[in-house]
């Protein structure tokens, strides 16, 4: 027996940063930013981090699913820029919200994280090891950006979404996820681990670096892949798809991939212009707006999907059983 979603929440920062605030600061423009990425606005954290942002977007959840955290038997939290190398982000959630039967951690897959974490949380969930999961997307990825590379900084911002799984999904629920190590020098950040003598504390390697051309072309061709990959498995195409949940990395990106399905646009909703890329965290924004927006119907068959760093891809097909 599958998971399924019982609630879903999300938080954002309340700063908000516009590409012609960005303007200011690096050589672009609000035009450049819109034709080549869709992004409008971002949310920087200041006092937020990415366990507060998990706390209220996690709470949000629980309450959309009339749940209390002390029911919840595990916690996954899907980040690649908590303040702590540990205790982890879970644990560190788990005390504050007092779900105290939870077993906690983090996982990192960078982008792709919330969809790692949504498919651990099938797999305990089929495997009868938990019943009650809260799944968390959260990053601040704005403190591991360069704001003078005008190359990257204008692509993120911070937040955090999360999902409420329960035991008692569909049969159709079905997962895949890849990765590819050999490539994942085209986009990355080092730790600040002190290296020997080395201060790394402005060490160019420890903000974000990325080949954005190879990262947009191992989107174009990897997202399409998979998600046919899943709809195979699944025994489903895409006919039987209602809505695609997909990472909010470059509106072109979510085109691209509309056009290689020869799908309708309107199957894709998209919030990048609000947020930017949020990481870990954007799949989950995503889901949850569709959620209180009340555009979700019961039956209705969402694929779900995640790209990034690593380099690493997946999807998920769904039923919404809410
Ligand atoms: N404002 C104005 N000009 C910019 C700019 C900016 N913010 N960033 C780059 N440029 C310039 C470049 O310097 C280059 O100038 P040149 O022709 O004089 O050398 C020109 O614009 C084109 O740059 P290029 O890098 O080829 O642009 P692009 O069309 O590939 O768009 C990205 C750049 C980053 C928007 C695009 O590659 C992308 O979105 N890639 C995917 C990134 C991604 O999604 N990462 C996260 C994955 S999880």
């Amino acid at each position: 027996m599958s998971g399924k979603i019982v609630g879903t929440g999300s938080c954002v920062p309340d700063k908000i940063v516009s590409n012609d605030d960005l303007a200011k600061i690096v050589d672009t423009s609000d035009a450049w930013i819109r034709e080549r990425t869709g992004v409008a606005r971002r949310h920087v954290s200041e006092n937020e981090t990415v366990v507060s942002m998990a706390c209220i977007a996690g709470q949000r959840a629980l309450k959309d699913a009339q749940m209390k955290a002390e029911e919840l038997d595990l916690i996954l939290v899907g980040t690649s820029s908590s303040s702590t190398i540990f205790p982890s982000a879970a644990c560190e959630m788990q005390h504050r919200i007092g779900a105290v039967h939870a077993a906690c951690m983090d996982v990192s897959a960078a982008c792709t994280g919330f969809l790692a974490v949504y498919q651990m949380g099938q797999a305990y969930i089929r495997s009868g090891m938990a019943q009650k999961i809260l799944l968390i997307g959260a990053d601040t990825l704005s403190r591991l950006v360069d704001w003078t590379d005008r190359g990257t900084c204008i692509l993120f911002g911070d937040g955090a979404g999360a999902v409420v799984l329960t035991a008692g999904g569909a049969e159709t629920a079905c997962e895949v996820m890849h990765s590819d190590g050999q490539k994942g020098s085209a986009l990355t950040c080092d730790s600040r681990y002190r290296d020997g003598a080395r201060d790394l504390s402005q060490d160019p390697s420890t903000y974000i670096r990325m080949d954005g051309k190879a990262v947009f072309q191992f989107a174009l061709s990897r997202v399409p892949e998979v998600i046919r990959e899943t709809l195979e498995r699944a025994g489903c195409t895409t006919e039987d798809i209602d809505y695609y949940v997909l990472h909010q990395a470059n509106i072109r990106i979510i085109d691209g991939v509309t056009r290689r399905l020869h799908e309708k646009a309107e199957k894709f909703p998209s919030n990048i212009e609000e947020y930017g890329n949020t990481c870990a965290a954007s799949v989950p924004i995503l889901l949850d707006e569709l959620n209180r927006a009340g555009k979700l119907k019961k039956g209705q068959k969402l694929i779900l999907s995640g790209f990034g760093a690593g380099l690493s891809w997946g999807a998920a097909l769904l039923e919404w059983q809410k």
